[in-house]
Formats: structure tokens, C-alpha cells, sequence
């Protein structure tokens, strides 16, 4: 298993590319299920994940092929198989998004339930409400959704408890080969459903509203093939936003955009950190000294949850105190033990904590427990005192591409140490 090795204290300087979004990226590689294709994704992030997906879409018959290298795919081609085995789906709960499509284009599908995570419970139930509305019959046996719909499926109008991001994205996708139309009322608003609807017109689908909380799609016969380029990881962004902040510096994040994060760059700015929209990207410009903020986390667009553990690194180095309230997740707070490690001062309870700032963290042996709460422990080790070795970084490279590279490119010192040699 890789580790990283940190060595604190250096500015921040350059230019750091941002990558095509992971999660948008997954959605729309499960939407080639939908039609024989091929659709041809650009700007795709070289990431463990993608990879995930592309072996799950294959076992399902998909062909997925690289166009010139990893970033450029093209998926299509008959399904084969309607199966999502337990050993993909506990690896990637994204895996779950093939159920809507699979019902929709060949009326079956076998997907294992995803169980537990190390953020939460993230039980599926609002998935499975959504696709019976549509007139799925479901059975859940043996750990696994069995899902029928032998007569295709019909649209409906479905009521969200909760503008869950991936009932959102799962409803939407079966509702454009379901006959008549489907309302998705309280449906998710992040930017990457956005990002599926887009794609999804593109190769034929009438969808509206998906950028409003009310969706509607108008069912079509088949959709066809498109090209679709992924839009940038807004998330990606907002975590290198956040070690410029801790080191002081002045990045350009090639390709950030402030519509998809106007909540993040409203927390950044209240730190202390300038944000500047320039034609090519995002400038962040710090001095390194921050201000203790409050933050909760909320559905899009409020700020996000996958922010949450970056926010509490850069903020454990601030002047004064913070607050930050998960609403999201239940057990989103893994990251808190590791970092007190490092000498942040942090206290939780249940689902909110105190950040008190510190003068300085000083370097630890730490280690990963999922793919934000990774990143805040190298946001820490960028600023503390030492060398930082942080172990278990296959949950950063899930999500993350090519993180050292980039980092040390502006100046980090930062080397992946790969254990085996
Ligand atoms: C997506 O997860 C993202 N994953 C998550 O990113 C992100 O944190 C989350 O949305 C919220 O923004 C992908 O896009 C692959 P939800 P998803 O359904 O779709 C509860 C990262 O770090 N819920 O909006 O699973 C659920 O338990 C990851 O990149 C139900 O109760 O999120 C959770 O508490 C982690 N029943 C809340 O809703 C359901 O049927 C939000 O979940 C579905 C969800």
C-alpha cells in the first residue's frame, strides 16, 4: 500500500489544473446504459473510481474504450448481463445508479445493496420508492434488489422527503425511456445533475427544470449516442482552494468556476482568502492568516458536505474559533481524531464540533479513512511542523488524480512512497 510523505511549511504558488468532475463523470458513464450508443465522454478524471465503473459497465456487456488515453471514453454496445455483483458495489456505492437504467432499457435488473459506509448508514430506500412510482416491482433478497418492470415503465410524479443526490439521479435516468411524463418534485440541485440532464438531452432525452428542484421529463421511445464533455470537479477545486488558503500563496485552479460553488467561495472569502474569477480559472491569493468561521452543511446549494473535512483542516490553523454542523451524513467526523493527532484542538458533539484555532500543527503518522477526510490530513501536513506520513491513500486516489503531481508542481513537498519497494 502507497504512502505519502509531507513535509510542511512551503507558499503555494502556480497553476493547478482541475480535473473533469467524479461525480459527474460516474453518472454519465452509467447513462450510456441507456442507449446503444456510443457516447463519447470527454474530459473523464484518471481516477481509481472511473476505473471501477468501466470494469462494472463492462461486466454488464458494455464495450468501453479508451479514445487516445484515459480521459477520452466511448461506451455503448448491447447489455449482457443485468447483474451488479457485491464485490463492485461494496467497493463503489455509485454502482447503485445502474439499477434506473437497467429497469428502463431492458425492464431487469440485480443489483447488490450497498450497505454501510464509513460516513453513514446511506441506506437506498428513496432509490427503490422513486423506481416503484415508476412501476418497478422490487424484492429484496438475499442482500441483493431484484428489479422487474416487464412492461416497461410508466412516468409518475414523485414527492422527495429529501433532495437525495443519487434517487435524483437514478429516477431521472429511468424516467427518459419511461412512457409519459415524470415529476421529480424536492429533486436534488448540485450542479452535477446539471451535468446528467445536459448529457442526457443530448442524446435525446426531454428533461427540464434540473436545476431547480423540480424536474420534469417527458419519456422518449430510445436515445442515441452524443458526445459529452464532463464538467469540472467543483470539489477538486474548492480542496486546492483550501491549501492555498492554509499555506499562503497565489494559484490559478485551471478550469474552476464560481457559479458551481458560490457557497465555498462565500466560506473562503469570510476566512480571509481572495477569490478572483479570471477567464481561465479561479485565482486564489492568501497571506495565510485565516479568521475562524461557522459552517453547516446543506444540500446544493448550500455548502457541501464533501467540503466539510477540508474546511476543518484550514480552519484548525485559523484566529479564534469555528463551528461546523454536518446535516448530511451521520459519521462524517473520522478525520477529527487524526487531526488533533497533528495538534489541532477540535471537539465533537454528535453532529457538530468546535475548531479551535492553533498556532501550529506539527507532522504525525496518520492515516486515511475515506476520500475527503484523506484530503484534510494532507491539508494539514502541507502546513505542520515535520514530516506528516499519511497511510491508506487508495481512498485518495478513488477520487483524487495525480494529487502529488499536482501539488508539487506549485511547490508542496509532498512524494508518494510506494511500500512494496
Ligand atoms: C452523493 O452521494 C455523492 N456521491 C457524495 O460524494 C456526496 O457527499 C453526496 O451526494 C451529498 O452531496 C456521488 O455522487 C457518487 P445522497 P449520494 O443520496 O448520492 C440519505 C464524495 O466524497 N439517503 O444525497 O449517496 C443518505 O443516507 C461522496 O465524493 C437516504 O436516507 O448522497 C445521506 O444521509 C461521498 N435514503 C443523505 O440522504 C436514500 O435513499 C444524502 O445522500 C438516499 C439517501
Amino acid at each position: 500500500m502507497d504512502y505519502f510523505l509531507i513535509e510542511g511549511g512551503q507558499r503555494l504558488g502556480g497553476r493547478i489544473p482541475v480535473g473533469g468532475a467524479k461525480n459527474s463523470g460516474l453518472k454519465l458513464m452509467v447513462a450510456s446504459l441507456l442507449s446503444e450508443g456510443p457516447l463519447i465522454l470527454s474530459n473523464v478524471p484518471d481516477i481509481a473510481d472511473i476505473r471501477t465503473m468501466r470494469s462494472l459497465l463492462s461486466q454488464l456487456g458494455l464495450d468501453v474504450d479508451e479514445v487516445d488515453g484515459p480521459r477520452k471514453l466511448s461506451l455503448g454496445g448491447a447489455i449482457a448481463s443485468v447483474e451488479a455483483p457485491y464485490d463492485i458495489v461494496s467497493r463503489m456505492r455509485a454502482s447503485i445508479l445502474v439499477l434506473g437504467p437497467l429497469l428502463a432499457r431492458v425492464g431487469e435488473a440485480r443489483v447488490s445493496l450497498p450497505g454501510g459506509c464509513a460516513i453513514g448508514t446511506r441506506p437506498v430506500d428513496l432509490h427503490l420508492k422513486g423506481l416503484e412510482a415508476l412501476g418497478a416491482e422490487i424484492l429484496l433478497e438475499g442482500g441483493y434488489i431484484n428489479a422487474k418492470a416487464p412492461d416497461g415503465l410508466k412516468g409518475g410524479r414523485i414527492v422527495l422527503p429529501f433532495p437525495s443526490v443519487g434517487a435524483t439521479e437514478n429516477i431521472l435516468m429511468a424516467a427518459t425511456l419511461a412512457r409519459g411524463t415524470t415529476e421529480i418534485v424536492n429533486a436534488a440541485r448540485e450542479p452535477e445533475i446539471l451535468d446528467l440532464a445536459n448529457c442526457l438531452n443530448a442524446m435525446g432525452a426531454r428533461i427540464t427544470g434540473a436545476h431547480s428542484g423540480t424536474i420534469l421529463v417527458e419519456g422518449v421511445e430510445r436515445l442515441h449516442g452524443a458526445h459529452y464533455s464532463v464538467m469540472p470537479d467543483r470539489i477538486e477545486c474548492g480542496t486546492y482552494a483550501c491549501a492555498v488558503g492554509m499555506t499562503g500563496g497565489d494559484v490559478l485552479l485551471e478550469g474552476g468556476r464560481m457559479a458551481d460553488q458560490e457557497a465555498v467561495i462565500h466560506a473562503l472569502r469570510e476566512a480571509g482568502v481572495t477569490v478572483t474569477e479570471e477567464v481561465d480559472g479561479l485565482r486564489i491569493q492568501s497571506d495565510g492568516y485565516l479568521k475562524g468561521i461557522d459552517l453547516t452543511t446543506e444540500p446544493y446549494p448550500g455548502f457541501p458536505t464533501d467540503m466539510q473535512a477540508q474546511f476543518m483542516a484550514m480552519l484548525s490553523v485559523a484566529d479564534g474559533a469555528s463551528t461546523i454542523t454536518e446535516t448530511i451524513f451521520e459519521n462524517r467526523f473520522m478525520h477529527v481524531p487524526e487531526l488533533n493527532r497533528m495538534g489541532a484542538k477540535i471537539s465533537t458533539q454528535g453532529r457538530s464540533a468546535v475548531i479551535r484555532g492553533v498556532k501550529r500543527l506539527s507532522a504525525a503518522r496518520v492515516m486515511a479513512t475515506d476520500l475527503r477526510a484523506s484530503f484534510s490530513l494532507i491539508l494539514a501536513g502541507l502546513v505542520a511542523e515535520g514530516e506528516t506520513m499519511l497511510s491508506r491513500v487508495y481512498h485518495l486516489d478513488r477520487g483524487y488524480e495525480h494529487v502529488e503531481k499536482k501539488l508539487s508542481a506549485c511547490g508542496a513537498k509532498i512524494r508518494r512512497v510506494q511500500q512494496s519497494k
